[in-house]
């Protein structure tokens, strides 16, 4: 019989907890081929639902990274930098493999590791950094080995989807709902990297690298997050026959890669428009494959840890491949222009309710060349402002910020107006151009 390839797991939250679990029940394949040996977490004695007592124990992740008998670190700590990194590179440095779920690592020192990894010979594998439990990095990385992506554009944080659907269906106040993905286990350890966009955007580095074929740049993701949103935009949208979303999307057009984590309303009939809840969703556009849909649990113990059992048997069965699907010296450097975006938008203002608000502001966007598509203003709204929105037609989104600028001059208008892009659905994709 083989001998079972030896585990250490750093961490038992709620992602840790679930592999034991897995591990637990005899009857998963992956006792056939693997064994836990050692684990690490912050707190020796809290109550997991498993028994932990058989196995090695560290205090330090780092130093069961240098010292254990294992072949395979699972990384479940979290975090860019601190012992989640120092205990990474300490195994791949001597050779062990590394699974990890920790997108903020990866996004950030992604090539480094991928050199380390190469070097050493030790595989680095994280299909639970991206979509929890939906198999994100896989398909990308094996099914599309032998296609060219345009773009992948994703639902690829749980608590913003939640907190929004929630908002949308319920009437639910942001605050509120936050609350509930933190209990729900979704969120992260700090919320503003989930609603800041930053979480989302971790992900979508590393998805585009391997898509695109570039190295992860993390610093040159444009990244919002939903802080700014009212449940007047999500009503309002809604009138006008879109949903609103937290899209983290990359193109390529064939010299640039572009990346971008913002809201953004979608047409009802869009793929991503009715992925609720704390679902996580992917849709990949690869020439000769076409698009291609993918949508599941993004978030939470038993998915994440199905992505990171399938690794650790992919690893036994020898399976896994270049962490970012090609060597590092194939991976492009990224480019370091931002591209010009064009498509269409959605404004928020919010304007006194006077004569010739309209005509003042249709004024400003007509000096940019810039036409409207539709323009709501909701009766019966009280205050001292009122809000109008309003969609533009196809345009360059530098011309619609300097539109802006001129519209927040009026006296009318009382707070910064909010933008937001469209997203389209394919046959008529927002743009990007070098320049
Ligand atoms: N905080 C993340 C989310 C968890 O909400 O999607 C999974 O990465």
């Amino acid at each position: 019989m083989t001998k079972k390839l030896r585990v250490g797991v750093a961490g038992l939250g709620t992602v840790g907890g679930g592999l034991l679990k897995l591990f637990a029940d005899e009857s998963n394949r992956l006792n056939e081929r693997l064994e836990v040996t050692a684990v690490s977490a912050r707190n020796r004695t809290r109550n997991r639902g498993v028994d932990i007592s058989r196995f090695q124990w560290f205090d330090d992740p780092v130093e069961l990274a240098a010292n254990a008998d294992v072949d395979v670190l699972v990384e479940l700590i979290g975090g860019s930098d601190g012992p989640a990194k120092r205990a990474v590179e300490t195994a791949l440095e001597r050779g062990a493999h590394v699974i990890t779920a920790n997108k903020a690592l990866l996004a950030v020192h992604g090539s480094r590791l991928a050199a380390i990894s190469e070097r050493t010979e030790a595989k680095l594998l994280f299909e639970a950094a991206v979509g929890g439990g939906v198999p994100m990095v896989k398909a990308v990385k094996e099914s599309l080995a032998g296609c060219r992506a345009s773009a992948v554009a994703g639902i690829l944080n749980g608590t913003c989807n939640y907190i929004l659907t929630e908002m949308e269906q319920n009437g639910r106040s942001f605050e509120d709902v936050l609350a509930d993905a933190q209990r729900l286990g979704y969120a992260e350890a700090d919320p503003t990297t989930d609603v800041g966009g930053f979480d989302a955007a971790h992900k979508l580095t590393i998805l585009s690298a391997i898509a695109f074929g570039s190295r992860p740049d993390y610093e040159h993701v444009r990244i919002e997050g939903i802080e700014r949103v009212s449940l007047t935009d999500i009503r309002m949208a809604g009138k006008l026959g879109y949903r609103i979303k937290l899209i983290a999307k990359g193109a390529f057009d064939g010299s640039a890669v572009s990346m971008h984590v913002s809201l953004a309303l979608l047409a009802f009939d869009h793929p991503l428009a009715n992925v609720g809840g704390s679902l996580n969703a992917l849709v990949a556009d690869a020439d000769p494959v076409g698009q291609l849909t993918f949508i599941g649990r993004g978030a939470g113990e038993g998915p994440t840890a199905a992505s990171v059992a399938a690794d650790l048997l992919d690893l036994a069965e020898g399976r896994g491949g270049y962490a970012f699907g090609r060597p590092l010296a194939q991976l492009a450097e990224a480019p370091r222009a931002a591209p010009a975006e064009f498509g269409r938008f959605y404004v928020r203002l919010m304007v006194q309710d006077k004569p010739g608000v309209v005509a003042a502001v249709s004024d400003r966007l007509a000096h940019e060349s810039i036409s409207i598509e539709s323009f709501l203003q909701m009766p019966g709204h009280e205050g001292p402002s009122v809000p109008i929105v309003l969609t533009t037609q196809s345009c360059a989104r530098a011309a619609l910020e300097k539109a802006v600028e001129a519209i927040q001059r009026l006296d009318v208008v009382a707070e910064p107006p909010y933008v937001m892009p469209i997203e389209e659905s394919g046959h008529r994709a927002r743009t990007w151009s070098k320049g």
